[in-house]
């Protein structure tokens, strides 16, 4: 409490200097005639002055006891607090750069950085990410982002490919990766831009819903980043089929989110749809579509915010249901169906039939086969007018096209 009070006393002297220099420096000298005036006014205001001080030392005295305790408390709330971002393994986040030494700085809370070991559950980072700005403008240089999000059961094959893709294009872009809990991605160079990217996951099973919490777990985590406009789920079988300032000028100028949804009326699509679903989904309402999305920020946020009907999805939509498959396309057509595109900017290839779409290796990766993903004469509609570029990735490609490919990038990818 000693220096408190010294602190106070010098402000206060510091003032009185102030008024002094100001006094001294500016008005001339009074007249005699006012001085007995003014030595009365001096005295009145010391003994103001005593009465105050009188006051504040026996209101400290009173407070002490009370001030005791909420040091005391302060102190051990901080502790806690301390202790429970330290046990959940932030481990870099006091001493990380940015103006991030504060828990609360805005540098941190605008554009979080690795490592994501953060200790939240899904629906403590749902809750957190789906919360938006009600102002417009930014209170920082914005530089729209778009968010690449791996979903993968472990090692990403086409790495060197992407890596290759990203490279000059720092601040524009930013990767996240699912893989199973158990999978560490082991990238030793610190300037990949897969390094410190995997974000905590869970686990995993194809056709299931946790397929679908997986892609919510990705996009709520790149939600975090305020400058992420964009978000584009891929697979480790999935690559760009065009340089980054194509995809980037592509997506972030899209009046439309990328996803595809249709209804036929053939057992794989219609013959899915589950009656206990309504009334909140009808039979007409009901939508398939490839899970590999393209999302606007604005969607995003709102599929992660969604728990109406996910828990209808998770309740009525089991095999030969496939949330994946059918609960975006679906959410989409219900309540955001103007600011869809319909189709997806991934390319596959379905025409061989079955489960699983075409896989292609080493000897089908051509200049000619890859020339014919990006632009075959099909058209499709961007911003409402026809375009030849409709596909920006295509899967599935099997590792072996990893050197061919790296062979087109600097000539026909051009990247
Ligand atoms: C990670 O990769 C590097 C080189 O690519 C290798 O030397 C290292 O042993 C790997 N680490 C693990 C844990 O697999
Ligand atoms: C996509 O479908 C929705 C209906 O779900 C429709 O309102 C919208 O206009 C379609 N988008 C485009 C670009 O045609
Ligand atoms: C172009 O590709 C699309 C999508 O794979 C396919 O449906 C279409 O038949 C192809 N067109 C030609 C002319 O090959
Ligand atoms: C890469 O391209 C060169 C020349 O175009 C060719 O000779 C070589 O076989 C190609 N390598 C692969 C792995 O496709």
């Amino acid at each position: 409490m000693k220096p408190g009070i010294t602190l106070i006393k010098s402000r206060r002297s510091n003032v009185g200097d102030e008024e002094e220099g100001i006094a001294a420096g500016n008005l001339p000298t009074p007249p005699r005639k006012e001085c007995w005036w003014s030595l009365g006014l001096l005295l009145k205001a010391a003994a103001a002055l005593l009465i105050l001080m009188a006051g504040v030392l026996i209101g400290l005295a009173a407070s002490a006891s009370l001030s005791c305790y909420y040091v005391e408390g302060s102190g051990k709330q901080a502790a806690d607090a301390r202790r429970g971002s330290g046990g959940g393994g932030e481990p870099n986040r006091r001493d990380d750069d940015g103006g991030g030494s504060s828990p609360l700085s805005f540098q941190r809370f605008v554009q979080p950085h690795p490592p994501w070991g953060h200790p939240m559950t899904d629906e403590e980072l749902f809750w957190r990410a789906s919360m938006s700005p009600r102002v417009d403008e930014y209170p920082y240089q914005r530089v729209p982002k778009v968010a690449f999000l791996f979903l993968t059961r472990g090692p990403l094959p086409f790495a060197p490919l992407w890596e290759r893709f990203f490279r000059g294009h720092e601040g524009l872009y930013s990767v996240y990766v699912h893989a199973l809990p158990e999978y560490r991605l082991n990238v030793s160079s610190t300037s990949s831009p897969f390094h410190g990217r995997q974000i905590p996951s869970g686990d995993v099973s194809w056709g299931s819903i946790t397929l679908v919490d997986a892609e919510k777990r990705l996009l709520a985590n790149a939600l975090l980043d305020f400058s992420n406009e964009r978000f584009v789920l891929v697979s480790e079988s999935c690559v760009p089929v065009y340089n980054f300032p194509t995809v980037y000028e592509y997506l972030v100028n899209s009046a439309h989110s990328h996803v595809e949804s249709y209804n036929i009326d053939v057992p794989q699509c219609a013959g899915r749809y589950n009656p206990r679903m309504a009334p909140d989904v009808m039979e007409e309402q009901w939508r398939k579509g490839s899970e590999w999305f393209e999302l606007s920020r604005g969607l995003a946020a709102d599929i992660v915010a969604d728990r109406r009907y996910y828990a209808i999805f998770r309740k009525h939509c089991t095999p030969s249901c496939y949330p994946d498959e059918h609960y975006i396309p679906t959410y989409l057509h219900l309540r955001h169906g103007a600011r869809n595109a319909n189709r997806t900017v991934t390319w596959v290839d379905w025409s061989r039939g079955g489960p699983h779409p075409a896989r292609f290796g080493k000897a089908s990766v051509t200049r000619e086969f890859v020339q014919a993903i990006r632009n075959n004469g099909t058209r499709c509609a961007y911003n409402g007018k026809p375009t030849n570029v409709c596909y920006l990735f295509a899967r599935k490609f099997a590792p072996s096209a990893l050197a061919p490919l790296l062979n087109l990038s600097t000539t026909l990818l051009d990247f």
